[in-house]
């Protein structure tokens, strides 16, 4: 730390590695969108993941894969445990979704992204033997005033008093499936209104965390590894998140034991991952709230990424346009 003539305090710039990861998240969505509205998931998936790791290979970290997507689903992935990067430079974990929506960019609808989050080696929560987790995440208001063991009521009516909003302004982000049936219909009788996600907690979490979001609140069950790429964004974003495992069978159950992992435990955010040296970005495949999705102009792709890294708190927005013939 430095101080300038007029007092000012500021940090001795250092490497931002989202800004090189980034490369590798615009690849993934350019390659998925042939597959855009084709109805093949696992194609989609496969394309994105191979662009990925082709250009992650071209990132000066030793990365280590500590949550590659796609086991839950038997999807194609950058598998746990894979090496990334020229293996010179900063070890670190990297999460990765080569394609959060893939059933999205499958059916062509709005809000499939792809991403990446990275942090110190060892320091990101490896979860990936229980494939679900109970999440809540909310901007910086919810800090110290929402808790997961709450009911979501109660949840609610303290996040609006936080935010000096009416209770009936409250918008809350889940996923629309079955099991969340008994926690939309409490979202609503407390006076609330539900955002229902087709898929894609990441983005919903971070439109949830950002002070320019749609959402106040994302909450219910979702992907584990999800729920750690979600929290190395909210690190840069300052809110708050909290998770509870939510295994499905003995056997993931006994697994994550041996693995060492807490069952009714609430893993904040310093236990999804440690310190503040995390880095998140995402690019859009297809159109969502969080970002635009690839879009061809002229002689030109254009996509679109966020670029996060919390030791600074610094949000990125980046366009890129790429010349399409590179990409033939
Ligand atoms: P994928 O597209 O990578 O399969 O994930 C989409 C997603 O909606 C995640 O955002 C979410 O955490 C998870 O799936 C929820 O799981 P499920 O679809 O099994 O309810």
């Amino acid at each position: 730390m430095a101080t300038t003539e007029t007092g000012t305090l500021f940090l001795h710039p250092t490497r931002n590695l989202a800004l090189e990861l980034v490369r590798a998240t615009e690849a993934a969505a350019i390659r998925a969108v042939p597959f855009i509205g084709r109805g093949d998931k696992l194609g989609a998936d496969g394309a994105a993941v191979d662009a990925m790791r082709k250009f992650l290979g071209t990132v000066n970290f030793a990365g280590v894969v500590v949550i590659g997507e796609g086991e839950k689903d038997k999807a194609p992935m950058l598998f746990n445990g894979e090496q990334v990067g020229t293996g010179r430079g900063p070890a670190c974990d990297i999460a990765v979704d080569p394609i959060d929506g893939t059933s999205l960019t499958a059916a062509g609808r709005r809000n499939a992204i792809s991403m990446i989050a990275a942090s110190d080696r060892g320091s990101m929560l490896d979860a990936h033997t229980v494939f679900y987790m109970d999440k809540i995440v909310t901007g910086p208001e919810g800090i110290g005033v929402v808790d997961i063991r709450q009911s979501v009521a109660e949840n609610i009516r303290a996040l609006a008093a936080a935010k000096r909003k009416p209770v009936g302004e409250m918008s809350i982000g889940v996923l629309d499936r079955p099991r969340h049936e008994d926690l939309i219909r409490a979202i609503r009788e407390a006076g609330a209104g539900t955002r229902l996600l087709l898929d894609g907690d990441v983005a919903g979490g971070i439109d949830a965390a950002s002070y320019e979001g749609r959402l106040d609140m994302c909450i219910g069950r979702g992907g584990s590894p999800e729920g750690v790429a979600t929290a190395c964004a909210i690190k840069a974003l300052g809110g708050l998140i909290q998770t509870r495992l939510a295994p499905q069978t003995d056997e993931e159950r006994a697994n994550g034991e041996a693995d060492g992992l807490k069952f009714d435990h609430v893993y904040e955010a310093d236990e999804l991952v440690r310190g503040d040296n995390t880095f998140f970005v995402a690019t859009g495949v297809t159109d969502g709230n969080l970002v635009g999705g690839v879009r061809r102009k002229g002689p030109v792709i254009r996509t679109e990424s966020i670029v996060l890294r919390a030791r600074s708190g610094t949000i990125r927005r980046i366009t890129a346009d790429h010349l399409a013939e590179k990409w033939l």
